[in-house]
């Protein structure tokens, strides 16, 4: 017999300990305790520096920089920016197509669109949730076509200029695959690891940062991710060139000297403000436990569904480590959306925020004409998938 909406959400209780039914419980809350926040930003406040220059910005950077592994780490007013930003310096361009897989966050494909180019969807797989490297080296040799040294979309015309996975709700995405496609068809990698910091990648050699694999990465630290600034975002790069330009262009280009304003090319003010980078240092100082906490959480939640059949509790695969971002369940039966429905409905009549993954990208009135392969599994998981409360200050008790 299917197991019922109430006996999942009585479930999720258990594995959240919520007793009491006055409490609302969101999908990721911040948290502040136990950090330093305030005395950083006081600090900050009373220098005076609190826009876009001041020690916290390069204290953040080497932070980041330090815990993911990255040469270098810019960082921006947020992870939708970082994205536009690390496509425009690998060269995307109007009218360009980048391959993007359709599960994922809207901003995503935004990031593309806000430099004229357009998202080219590529379907996903199930143990990722990410892009699929084969349904990647289909679709490429479908409508790629070479000329003069450069990756053109024989339907559309359109040069394809860059890739674009996404590491979704903390999962590693098959990076190692991808990069090899990439290199065949030589093709830059952006890596959108918004949700993925604190998640690595075990390659032969050793363990990788989700970001580092690629010429860029980016993250996003807006409210609701594993540590934030309140908003903001960072590029992640081993290449100095990719970097400076980064700095330079997020800095409205302005060539550095003591009163001459001269900028040399058409830059943007994306840098983050050293008030919102003050916060960062006292959330990142603090990533290590977070971590812990939210891959405890996730073990609560593998305890109360691990004998339910028709309820997979999403783990990671192939040694790779996930930050557990947001924990997902998968809903195994026939027609899904129906039971899917009724816990949505039942959570959130118990003041428990579930909420389905997003709708599929290319459903979206702006991207449904974009160009795609076939994107079957992505419409099966999507129809499957829902986020389950992960703050790590759930396990805290
Ligand atoms: C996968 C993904 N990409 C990009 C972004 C954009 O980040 P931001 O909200 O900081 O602009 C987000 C999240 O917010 C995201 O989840």
């Amino acid at each position: 017999m299917i197991c019922t909406s109430k006996e999942i959400i009585d479930r999720i209780k258990l594995a959240i300990n919520k007793a009491d039914e006055s409490s609302d419980v969101y999908l990721h809350e911040p948290s502040f305790v136990g950090t330093n926040a305030y005395e950083y930003i006081k600090d900050c406040l009373d220098s005076g520096w609190v826009s876009s220059s001041g020690e916290w910005v390069s204290r953040f950077e080497n932070l980041i920089s330090e815990f993911t592994g990255s040469n270098y780490a810019i960082a921006v007013s947020n992870g939708t920016d970082a994205l536009r930003l690390a496509l425009h310096i690998i060269g995307v361009k109007k009218g360009n197509e980048v391959m993007i897989p359709p599960l994922s966050f809207v901003a995503t494909a935004n990031a593309v669109s806000h430099l004229g180019a357009t998202p080219h969807f590529v379907d996903i797989e199930s143990d990722s949730l990410g892009m699929c490297p084969l349904a990647l080296e289909k679709r490429l040799n479908q409508v790629g076509l070479i000329k003069e040294g450069e990756l053109f979309n024989k339907i559309t015309g359109n040069k394809i200029s860059a890739v674009l996975p996404v590491h979704i709700f903390g999962l590693p995405s098959k990076i190692e695959e991808i990069r090899l496609i990439c290199s065949k068809w030589k093709l830059p990698l952006i890596e959108d690891a918004a949700e993925a910091l604190g998640s690595f990648i075990k390659t032969k050699a050793e363990s990788i940062h989700c970001g580092c694999l690629g010429d860029i990465g980016t993250l996003s630290f807006n409210g609701n991710k594993i540590i934030t600034t309140g908003g903001g975002g960072a590029l992640l790069t081993n290449n100095k060139e990719i970097a400076e330009s980064a700095k330079h262009l997020s800095t409205t280009a302005k060539k550095k000297h003591p009163w001459n304003f001269y900028h040399d090319k058409v830059g943007w003010n994306d840098r983050l403000p050293n008030i919102n980078a003050a916060l960062g240092v006292s959330q990142i100082e603090k990533i290590k436990d977070k971590l812990i906490s939210k891959r405890n959480l996730h073990k609560r939640y593998l305890k109360y569904f691990h004998d339910l059949q028709e309820i997979e509790i999403i783990k990671e695969y192939n040694q790779n480590e996930s930050n557990y971002w947001l924990v997902t369940m998968r809903i195994n039966v026939n027609n899904p959306h129906i039971l899917r429905e009724e816990i949505l409905k039942e959570s959130h009549e118990s003041k428990i925020y579930l909420r389905p993954c997003w709708n599929l990208l290319n459903d979206l009135p702006m991207y449904v004409e974009a160009p795609c392969g076939d994107l079957k599994e992505a419409r099966n998981q999507s129809e499957r998938l829902i986020n389950l409360p992960s703050s790590p200050q759930l396990n805290y008790f």
